[in-house]
């Protein structure tokens, strides 16, 4: 048995910026009403034409994870992708992450679990590693919210949270059990699947072809619905069980965390986490301020952040949250 340990670590946004102001141009929202409730104060979006997609993101930002890697392309031997948009409806965006790095064939996997898609991408990437079966796993997280919102007053709930951007990790081999993913702690609760989803497309309810025959002005069916309020409750309760639950399973207390990387849902869901766990603003990484909410992008954008301002030390204990659409959760307990 071994462990598996985080050894690359890149992400990628998107240059063009898009700052509530500019929001507040297309349709009823201020600055002041998104700073005040959510903490944002710009996203990134993808420009229509310009090339980029949730896979060349992921790509984009798989590359700068693989040369910090220090270890070749062909060295993957399996990759992870964890995506809520992705650019085909079949394939998922792995085997296209395997083409566009031209990397030999090796298994490619889609993650389908949303803001906790990277920790669940996480998971697999360090069971398989755990049990022997690879060496070294290249798990992404990348999202293309901005052209599937609904920009105008209408989705204002929603639209101006959610930005564009991918993070990517490496996972490698770890003799030292005492070092790298100590554990990952993963839940669902599927009672509340349509409290935060998006319906249509989907052969469930409504395919394309009923959205096009029913040509109807008024459809929402096609664009992110939230129960705002319903899902923020459920957040501050999950974050904390999850790392709770992390952090015993390691004979650990809140006093052993050196750094808390929470996907980035809210910077007041955040806060309210970071309070009840007594940690320091050092202590706690949040990028909501510049990104919005990225899904599953939002931890390895952060994490990657965090490692380049060099607040994530050898020895470190650092833990991941997240909580989302499913609903999902999960954690991980890292010792770096
Ligand atoms: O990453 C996945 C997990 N996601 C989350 O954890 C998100 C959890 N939820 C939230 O972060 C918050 O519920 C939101 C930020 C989405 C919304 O904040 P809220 O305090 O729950 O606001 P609300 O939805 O209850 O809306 C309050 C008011 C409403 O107006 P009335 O009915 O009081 O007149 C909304 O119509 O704010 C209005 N409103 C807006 N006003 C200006 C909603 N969106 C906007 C907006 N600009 N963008």
């Amino acid at each position: 048995m071994y462990n598996s340990k985080i050894i690359g670590l890149g992400h990628y946004v998107p240059e063009n910026v898009v700052t509530n102001n500019d929001l507040s141009k297309v349709m009823d929202t201020n600055d002041a009403w998104i700073q005040e409730r959510t903490g944002i104060k710009e996203r990134r979006h993808v420009v229509k034409g310009d090339g980029d997609t949730t896979t060349t993101m992921g790509v984009k930002a798989a590359k700068v994870a693989i040369d910090r890697a220090g270890i070749d392309k062909d060295d993957i031997d399996f990759i992870i992708f964890a995506t809520l948009s992705p650019d085909y409806y079949f394939p998922g965006p792995g085997v296209l992450v395997q083409r566009d790095l031209g990397i030999k064939t090796v298994g490619a996997l889609d993650v389908r679990n949303q803001c906790s898609g990277f920790i669940y991408a996480l998971s697999v990437a360090d069971q398989y590693i755990k049990s022997g079966m690879y060496k070294n796993v290249l798990v992404i997280g990348s999202e293309l919210h901005s052209h599937g919102l609904d920009m105008t007053t209408r989705g204002r709930g929603v639209s101006v949270i959610f930005g564009d951007g991918a993070g990517a990790a490496v996972l490698s081999r770890e003799e030292n059990r005492d070092s790298g993913i100590l554990s990952t702690h993963l839940h669902s609760e599927g009672q509340h699947a349509e409290e935060l989803s998006l319906i249509a497309p989907g052969m469930g309810k409504r395919w394309v072809t009923d959205i096009i025959a029913d040509n109807d002005a008024d459809d929402e069916s096609y664009f992110p619905y939230m129960n705002g309020q319903f899902v923020f409750k459920n957040a501050v309760v999950r974050f904390s069980e999850v790392i709770n639950e992390g952090l015993a399973a390691n004979n650990m207390n809140a006093g052993d965390i050196d750094l808390l990387v929470p996907h980035q849902a809210n910077l007041r869901i955040s806060q309210f986490v970071q309070k009840q766990f007594r940690l320091r603003d050092d202590q706690v990484y949040n990028n909501i301020m510049n990104y919005g909410n990225t899904t599953a992008a939002s931890i390895p954008i952060a994490l990657t952040e965090a490692w380049e301002q060099e607040k994530v030390k050898k020895g470190d204990v650092v833990v991941l949250a997240a909580f989302g659409s499913g609903f999902t959760w999960g954690s991980a307990i890292i010792k770096w």
